[in-house]
């Protein structure tokens, strides 16, 4: 039985390390990369040795696409990385329907999903880790259905992981703040945007297998995201959402 990993949005920035450092350290006999981009996902096979390219968008079929490569492999399924993720930074009234649903689906309920389609092929010592974020500390104006997703998997992934306690199945939430990847606007109207404690992928990556490995349910990397961790927790919700609002106004 193939002993493999999938790593979802693998041409990413954090996905692409993800798949870097896994096939570097973790023994396993195949690397399933999920994304749109179907060059990029070549580009990646020819750089890992290790890598397959599973070309699925996470808005339509894509969860189905991994659920049938499961059922036809019926792998061994050691490590899943539900990475792939989409951000907004701007208002809400701003958004339409379709991006909203966009937010639900590649952010939440796919995630949910996979899990779920990965959990029978899952044995004692598999381990999940779900890209979250420090976004997911409080509610954040300006990046509302953003933060609202990230609050939703990390909630998910810490009651999933006590309920897969028993069968020695471990599911890891990663809470980076700002990670140095294309995700991130670079400047607003010609104004350059400012992201304090900005962490590199590698760092994110790194980390999160690490906790992962040590059984964790949280991984936070980086002084900024584990000093807004602390803030979060003990000042009123109130008075964080008025200070980080005053912070990211001026880019919207
Ligand atoms: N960068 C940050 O500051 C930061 C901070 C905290 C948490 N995070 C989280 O970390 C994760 C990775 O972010 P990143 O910074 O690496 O972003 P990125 O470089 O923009 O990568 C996003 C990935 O998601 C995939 N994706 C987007 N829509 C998809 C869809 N419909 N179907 C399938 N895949 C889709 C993209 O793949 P294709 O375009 O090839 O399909 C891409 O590989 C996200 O969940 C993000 O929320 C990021």
């Amino acid at each position: 039985m193939a002993k493999i990993a999938i790593v979802t949005g693998a041409t990413g920035g954090i996905g692409r390390e993800f798949v870097k450092q896994i096939s570097a350290g973790e023994g396993l006999d195949e690397i399933w990369a999920v994304g749109r981009n179907e060059s990029k996902l070549n580009e990646l096979s020819s750089e890992f040795e290790s890598v397959v390219p599973v070309v699925a968008d996470l808005t339509s079929d894509g969860v189905d696409v991994i659920r049938r490569l499961l059922e036809q492999k019926k792998p061994d399924v050691k490590l899943l990385i539900n990475n792939a993720g989409v951000a907004y930074m701007g208002l809400f009234e701003d958004m339409d329907n379709d991006e909203i649903a966009r937010f639900c689906k590649v952010n939440c309920e796919a995630p949910a999903r996979l899990m779920n389609a990965v959990l029978p092929y899952m044995h004692e010592g598999g381990r999940i880790i779900n890209m979250s974020s420090a976004s997911s500390f409080q509610p954040n104006p300006y990046m509302s259905m953003y933060s609202a997703s990230k609050i939703y998997l990390k909630n998910l992934s810490r009651a999933v992981n006590i309920e897969l306690k028993p069968r020695g199945i471990t599911v890891t939430s990663s809470c980076p703040g700002w990670v140095d990847t294309d995700l991130l606007p670079r400047s607003k109207d010609g104004k350059e945007i400012h992201y304090t404690g900005m962490i590199s992928a590698e760092r994110v990556v790194s980390g999160a297998l690490k906790d992962s490995a040590k059984g964790k349910e949280m991984s936070v990397p980086g002084f900024f995201s584990k000093y807004f961790r602390l803030y979060s927790k003990f000042t009123p919700t109130y008075i964080v959402m008025r200070m980080w609002s005053k912070a990211v106004r001026k880019y919207v």
